[in-house]
């Protein structure tokens, strides 16, 4: 996870954070306000678990967070108002596969496929996990819930998520100030799911 050894690695490092993508979620929840007190959060693909440190804290004893990846679970990331699972999102089957009962309030995927290099390749396994977990969120997002995603940027992904900017009232784009410039990632972050 901490492969380029910047000030957001340190910054992470010295904070006691799994990864720099923290700083990502951060910026995105402060901009945004994805996160309340109280919420019930799903983080899809959390390992090495980042994003989970900083969620429950932010949803607090009276929220949860479900973090699950395709890795098996890592023991380093415990928390109260936490559970980690390891398995394929795409096995899942709704909410009560977790030992939950309603849907979530807030549907977070950093998701990455495996990378090849080769920039169509990429762009088009990326286009495929995009499509896959939008296809998700009626089992897993509540109504009025907000999601996140992180996108590879291509001109069908653009066009894709144009086409489904109706599920939700409002959808935003943002490239953290964190993520590296020459990346091509930025996040949807998409807020009041009509489905
Ligand atoms: C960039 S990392 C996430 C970093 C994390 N947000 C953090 O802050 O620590 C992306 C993760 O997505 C996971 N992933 C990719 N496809 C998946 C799938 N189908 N089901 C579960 N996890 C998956 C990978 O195993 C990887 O750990």
């Amino acid at each position: 996870m901490f492969k380029v050894k910047d000030h957001y690695y340190h910054k992470a490092k010295s904070e006691n954070y799994l990864a720099r993508s923290i700083y990502k979620l951060e910026e995105i929840d402060q901009k945004y306000k994805i996160l309340k007190p109280g919420d019930n959060v799903i983080d899809l693909g959390y390992f090495p678990g980042s994003w989970s440190q900083y969620t429950a804290p932010k949803v607090g004893p009276d929220g949860k967070v479900f973090a699950i990846d395709i890795q098996p679970v890592n023991k380093k990331l415990q928390l109260p108002n936490l559970k980690t699972f390891e398995m394929d999102i795409f096995n899942l089957k709704g909410p009560q596969d977790l030992g939950h009962d309603h849907l979530f309030d807030v549907v977070l995927s950093d998701m990455a496929p495996k990378t090849t290099g080769i920039k169509t390749v990429d762009q088009a396994r990326s286009l495929d996990l995009i499509e896959s977990v939008f296809k998700l969120l009626p089992i897993l997002l509540k109504p009025n819930g907000h999601f996140v995603i992180k996108v590879f940027d291509s001109h069908d992904a653009q066009v894709f998520l144009k086409a489904n900017k109706k599920l939700f009232k409002e959808m935003n784009y943002l490239k953290p100030k964190s993520t590296r410039s020459i990346s091509k990632e930025f996040f949807v972050i998409a807020k009041s799911f009509i489905g």
